[in-house]
């Protein structure tokens, strides 16, 4: 058996393994910060079975860059994002967004984050993009240590992120691609 994590752009039979595995890590990053209840519903078979159903015209579209890490066969990490964000006040400015970086929790604090996030820039400097954001829970501190370790700047703007009657708030950090240190740096 090999275990050797290797990257791959994302195909449609991703569909199943994907919604799993982002719910895995939803339970695992926000146990602390929201309801058992948010969840539940996430799991819930019929709304897996929505987000499969709609998951190739989504994640595969053009205007979205998304891989995944797979260990044989099994995914455990993927990265999506898409050249102009949804959120209006970066959309406007022709930000692209990070929207995700999602790593199974065993495979965390391995430099796949790290990987994925170069794989992205890439991305956009072949589409000649210059700038990106990356939205996350203010709470989320595992997460912004690594955001502003790969060279984010915490932006003033902030947006409420509510789930089943908890307020949260998310914050922005940005990424001018021509400022983005060396890989090797990072
Ligand atoms: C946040 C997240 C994407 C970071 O990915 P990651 O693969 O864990 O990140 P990396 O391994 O590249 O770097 C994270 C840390 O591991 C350290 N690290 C990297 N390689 C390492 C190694 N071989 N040995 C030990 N530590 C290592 C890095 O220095 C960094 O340290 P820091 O926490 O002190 O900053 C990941 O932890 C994750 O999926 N979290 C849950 C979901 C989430 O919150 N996603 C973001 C919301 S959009």
């Amino acid at each position: 058996m090999n275990n050797e994590i290797k990257i791959r752009k994302v195909k449609a039979e991703d569909a199943e393994q994907w919604s799993k595995l982002q719910n895995l890590v939803w339970r695992y990053a926000y146990k602390d910060l929201l309801p058992e209840s948010v969840f539940v519903e996430r799991e819930k078979p019929e709304r897996i079975a929505k987000i499969i159903a709609g998951f190739a015209k989504h994640q595969l579209a053009e205007d979205r860059i998304c891989y995944v890490a797979e260990v044989n066969t099994r995914l455990i990490g993927y990265v999506s994002g898409i050249v102009k964000s949804e959120y209006e006040h970066f959309g406007i400015k022709n930000y692209a967004d990070l929207q995700a970086i999602y790593i199974h929790p065993n495979y965390q604090h391995c430099g796949l984050g790290k990987k994925f996030f170069n794989l992205f820039v890439d991305e956009l400097k072949k589409r000649n993009l210059k700038r990106f954001v990356v939205g996350v829970l203010k709470d989320n501190l595992q997460a912004r240590r690594a955001y502003e370790k790969w060279g984010g700047k915490l932006d003033v703007y902030t947006q409420p992120f509510i789930k089943d009657g908890v307020e949260l708030t998310e914050v922005f950090y940005t990424y001018d691609i021509e400022k983005i240190k060396n890989k090797e740096d990072l």
